[in-house]
């Protein structure tokens, strides 16, 4: 397996190539847009400044956000907004987003609003951001009545995920990478542990089942699936569906409840109130337990 590994996202007239590895930032030229003059960075304090793509022959601002979920706001997207207007940017041209989970979101959310979108493509530094956050299209800002409330879904033109950056990344952000990522290896029923770890990222990407690529189709569904909300059945226990942001917990329970149910009977944005020993007994029967 090279340096660099290329993932498509196929999404129809939206797909997009989610590139992984050390220096994937030098990708991102190749993502933007055809007809853009303009490019706004958005990074965050405290993220280096060596992991902002170099993009010779266009018009580049750059535009920081504030560390901490506070700035994970609307007044941050007025703010930004605000920048692009000066710094004159059209429908034509393109928000970069360099940062983890908190700038994709933001910046891609800012990026939806401009303009009523404009296109966005994103620099993922942090493990969470690149096998998660920054893939699939899912933008937006907390307000006081809670966490991402307010957000729209706005797919990327393209995703680098910058492996050297996890160089810099503080410890308990890569725990809380590893931690997601250990759903996949029990989505995916594989041992990714044996992998290097940017094969490890870029399969967790490109994730599939027997039946094909439910991840691709999982990130296109959750666009337009709607979910009624009540109770479900798997193996006899009843779990109430409910409107949730807490995406992380349904996407641990989807394996399990493809194999038991209808898949759009669930989808991603919906939390399943599911008693853990369901989880435990789930974990342990795939480790043959
Ligand atoms: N859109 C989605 O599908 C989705 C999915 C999961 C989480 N999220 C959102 O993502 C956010 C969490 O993202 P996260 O876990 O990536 O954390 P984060 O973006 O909040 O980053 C954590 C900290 O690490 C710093 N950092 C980032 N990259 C660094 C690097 N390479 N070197 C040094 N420091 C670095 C940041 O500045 C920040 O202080 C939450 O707001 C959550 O709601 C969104």
């Amino acid at each position: 397996m090279g340096d660099m590994i290329d993932v498509p996202v196929d999404l129809g007239d939206r797909s997009y190539l989610v590139a992984v590895g050390h220096g994937a930032r030098s990708r991102v030229a190749s993502m933007l847009p055809k007809g853009a003059k303009r490019v706004a960075i958005v990074t965050q304090v405290g993220i280096p400044s060596e992991y902002l793509p170099h993009l010779d022959g266009y018009a580049v601002t750059h535009h920081v956000i504030g560390n901490g979920e506070t700035h994970k706001s609307l007044s941050t997207i007025e703010k930004l907004c605000s920048e692009f207007a000066q710094a004159g940017l059209t429908r034509a041209d393109v928000v970069v987003g360099v940062g983890g989970g908190m700038v994709t979101d933001v910046a891609g959310f800012a990026a939806a609003s401009y303009h009523r979108g404009i296109a966005v493509v994103h620099v993922a530094t942090t493990l969470l951001a690149m096998i998660d956050a920054a893939i699939g299209g899912k933008t937006g800002v907390n307000i006081a009545e809670g966490k991402n409330l307010v957000g729209a879904f706005w797919q990327p033109h393209g995703v680098a995920c910058e492996m050297d950056a996890l160089a810099t990344l503080p410890e308990r952000e890569m725990r809380c990478g590893l931690g997601e990522m250990a759903k996949y290896h029990f989505i995916a029923r594989e041992d990714f542990t044996t992998l290097p770890l940017l094969e490890r990222v870029a399969r967790c990407v490109e994730i599939t089942d027997e039946n094909g690529s439910w991840r691709y189709r999982f990130v296109y569904d959750s666009e337009f699936v709607t979910v009624e909300k009540g109770s479900i059945t798997i193996n006899g226990t009843s779990l109430t569906v409910v409107d949730s942001e807490d995406q992380s917990f349904a996407v641990c329970i989807i394996p399990y409840t493809y194999e038991h149910t209808n898949f759009h009977s669930l989808a991603v944005g919906d939390e399943v109130n599911l008693e853990f020993d369901i989880i435990g007994k789930y974990v342990a029967r795939l480790m043959n337990r």
